[in-house]
């Protein structure tokens, strides 16, 4: 393995977070910051936390809880924001101020309307101030990549005297190709007198679908940072997904060199998770961890993979964790068995979580009689659901009635916040939309869906149904998803958890509020 390392700086809870329709609660955000500190990366970006009281409050407590990455929070070059990211993180065990500010033409004019010295010295200023608070300062251009070239090298050679570690290129509007993106931090590393005192990062965006050949050109030409997030989420068409970056730099050492302190086992987990919380599904035919990503459909490819693997298959799927589907648990299985399969796919539960999960698994059992790896994530995504949103309503009973003669009518009892059930009817165009009905009428929230999709966990008649919804309310979106055999009954679940979220909004929630950068 190369020796010389390239950092991996992730930025779903803040960039990530920006994508429209993404809005996580802090316990979310925290779960994310755990896994990620799992997974190996070297910085987290825990959020923006001038932006909401709630972005401030989740960052802070990923800084007091996750002690081994270094955490980061963004800043407008403004006095006031830094002054708020330093308070959010300074319990941090390794904390980072991350300021940025526009730098090209176009931004500078229209965006910040000053003129480009006075964005130098607040650019300057800003990182004086961070660094007055913090050893570890990154400054981002923002637009680098429409930047004037000769404006950039005087903006990073004050940033970097003023105090940055770190110096991020970033591709703001995923404007730029590798050839020129390779080209611009070759001449960046060459006519920046100081530049060898701050270490070279790239932050890509996707509009073009090149965020990771850009970032990875970037690597050849010397940066040894790369910002970007799991599963490719972020503004717009989003930035550069982490896992592609990490597996082609694994992949090819032979072109690039270098090494990363990631734990590729952790992937796929990371992955799942990220989309589980967000509601943003991965595609099939997603690099690394879509459904397809390791599976030969064309007789040619399947024999040649059973003859030798490395014929068609240029990574090995355990490298990157995806867990087999083959059976593993069955009807009869102990909770040792399950308790060792789950330590396998890297969830590790005391006693009181083991017995929780034992009951839903044995109930699972029942109505499957097989249960593979992939029905064991999806209980356990239920299960961390539970935890993650307060459980304003609870859903005790639901039951439907439908058919092409009948009108498809709902009953539903719920558990609400003072303990007390109750129950109402509701009739609609079909089963779900009777269920939802009738929950409406209990909770009294309005609200509108805008999306509702239901994937089979595994294949087969009797896979879990895996329901995701989006509901909006007051312009803020909030997602909800719900596991059930029954897909009924996984959308009434999916449907009282984007209610919980709703109702609890006042409570941390960061909703997709807009001071982005
Ligand atoms: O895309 C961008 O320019 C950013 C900066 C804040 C790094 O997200
Ligand atoms: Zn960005």
């Amino acid at each position: 393995m190369p020796e010389e390392k390239v950092m991996i700086f992730d930025t779903t809870l803040r960039d990530g977070e920006q994508s429209a329709g993404i809005g996580l609660t802090t316990p979310e955000k925290m779960e994310i910051a755990k896994q990620l500190d799992r997974l190996g990366v070297d910085i987290i970006e825990a959020g923006f936390a001038a932006s909401s009281p709630g972005d401030f409050d989740a960052v802070q407590r990923i800084a007091s809880e996750v002690r081994r990455p270094i955490i980061a929070s963004l800043a407008r070059c403004y006095i006031p924001d830094v002054e708020q990211a330093w308070r959010a993180i300074e319990g941090a065990a390794r904390p980072r101020v991350h300021v940025f500010i526009s730098s090209s033409d176009v931004q500078i004019m229209h965006q910040l309307r000053r003129n480009p010295e006075q964005v130098l010295e607040m650019a300057v200023a800003s990182v004086e101030r961070a660094k007055s608070y913090c050893d570890d300062v990154e400054f981002s251009p923002m637009d680098a990549t429409r930047t004037d070239i000769e404006y950039l090298y005087t903006m990073l050679e004050a940033v970097i005297e003023a105090g940055a570690n770190t110096v991020n290129i970033a591709d703001t509007v995923g404007y730029t190709v590798p050839a020129e993106f390779y080209e611009r931090i070759r001449l960046i590393r060459e006519n920046v007198p100081n530049i060898g005192r701050a270490v070279t990062s790239v932050h890509c965006h996707n509009d073009l679908g090149m965020s990771v050949a850009n970032s990875l050109a970037a690597i050849t030409a010397g940066a040894r940072q790369v910002e970007g997030c799991i599963n490719g989420l972020g503004e717009r068409a989003g930035n550069a997904a982490l896992e592609e970056i990490i597996m082609a730099i694994e992949t090819r050492p032979d072109l690039f060199g270098v090494s990363t302190n990631i734990d590729t086992r952790q992937i796929y987990r990371t992955s799942r998770l990220v989309s589980d919380i967000t509601g943003f599904p991965v595609q099939p035919n997603k690099a690394i961890v879509g459904a397809n990503a390791f599976r030969h459909a064309s007789g040619i490819h399947q024999d040649g993979v059973l003859k030798e693997r490395s014929t068609f298959e240029i990574m090995d799927p355990r490298s990157v964790g995806w867990p087999s589907n083959e059976l593993v648990l069955g009807k009869l299985s102990g909770r040792a068995g399950l308790r060792s399969r789950l330590d396998e796919l890297g969830y590790s539960l005391d006693q009181a979580e083991l017995a929780e999960a034992f009951e839903a698994f044995k109930d699972l059992a029942d109505k499957k009689r097989e249960v593979s790896d992939a029905d064991l994530v999806a209980l356990m995504s239920s299960r961390r659901r539970r935890v993650d949103v307060p459980a304003v309503y609870t859903l005790d009973h639901v039951q439907v009635t439908a058919g092409n003669h009948d009108i498809p009518t709902a009953t539903v009892r719920l558990i609400g916040p003072d303990g007390d059930s109750m129950t109402d009817a509701g009739t609609g165009t079909g089963p779900v939309d009777a269920v939802y009905k009738a929950i409406n009428r209990i909770v009294q929230v309005p609200n509108t869906l805008t999306e509702f999709r239901i994937d089979a966990v595994t294949q087969g008649i009797d896979a879990i149904g895996d329901v995701t919804i989006r509901i909006e309310s007051e312009g803020v979106a909030y997602i909800g998803r719900g596991s059930d055999t029954d897909i009924i009954v996984a959308s009434a679940r999916a449907y009282m958890n984007a209610l919980n979220r709703l109702i609890s909004a006042g409570n941390g929630h960061t909703g997709t509020t807009d001071p982005s950068p």
